[in-house]
């Protein structure tokens, strides 16, 4: 049982107190009655409606958050003594179970997947899978052609050959590039760089799979993504 102002929220995209208004606007139905509030608590078989149309309730929750710098997508930093990205959701967003679905550095910004669906997660994680994720670089100095065909061929980490990726510049200067990976090695894309003696200044994740990091989310922000983004990540 979930408070309704709470369901809305995540299932509407919206904030708990625009929730509680479109409910006090009486546009929200439980069961077909209309004598509902905030508190009002409802499970997975109750029938909700906003504007008359049926709400599809999810089981899971999936969130889009712009990772700032110096917090570590994990699920407990009392070890470390650091903040993870679970810590700085908003309370409202807090759940039972929540994990980040892979991993950035801590200096990483950008597009995080915040999710209680471990299969979800599990899909579009698996190498196997191939699910692209693109980067936005910024580099201590230009790559060469040679970078972007190491790169295409599937660089080699020590003993790990990686899956091919793509190279675009952003800049004239090719200081700024577009990287596209399909896996999630470790320090997989300044490894890939470094191997080439050029350093990573800035690093952020701008889109999973088909779906971009939503700009309007300031570092730190999170919002819950809508169904047909969620299958833009992993379509079926
Ligand atoms: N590659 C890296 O080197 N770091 C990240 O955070 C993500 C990809």
């Amino acid at each position: 049982m979930e408070r309704l102002d709470k369901i809305l929220a995540k299932e509407l995209n919206i904030s708990r107190n625009e929730a509680k208004a479109v409910i006090r606007q009486g546009r929200v139905r439980l069961n077909g009655s209309a004598d509902v509030s905030a508190e009002s608590k409802a499970d997975f078989g109750d029938v909700l409606t906003f504007d008359g149309k049926e709400l599809a309730r999810r089981d899971f929750v999936y969130i889009m958050m712009n990772k700032p710098k110096g917090v570590i997508s994990s699920t407990d930093g009392k070890r470390s003594g650091e903040k993870t990205v679970i810590d700085i959701l908003p309370e409202e967003m807090k759940r039972k179970n929540l994990f980040p679905a892979g991993r950035l550095d801590r200096d990483t910004t950008g597009f995080m997947l915040i999710t209680d669906d471990g299969a979800f997660a599990h899909d579009i994680l698996s190498p196997k899978k191939h699910i692209p994720k693109t980067y936005s670089v910024t580099l201590d100095r230009p790559f060469t052609d040679e970078t972007v065909r190491d790169f295409e061929n599937g660089a080699e980490l020590g003993k790990e050959k990686c899956l091919p990726a793509s190279l675009e510049p952003l800049n004239g200067e090719k200081t700024k590039a577009l990287v596209t990976i399909r896996q999630g090695k470790y320090h997989q894309i300044k490894r890939m760089f470094k191997k080439h003696s050029l350093e990573v200044l800035e690093l952020k994740r701008i889109k999973m799979g088909g779906l971009e990091l939503d700009e309007s989310l300031a570092p730190g922000e999170a919002r819950y993504l809508k169904e047909d983004e969620l299958s833009l990540i992993k379509p079926d």
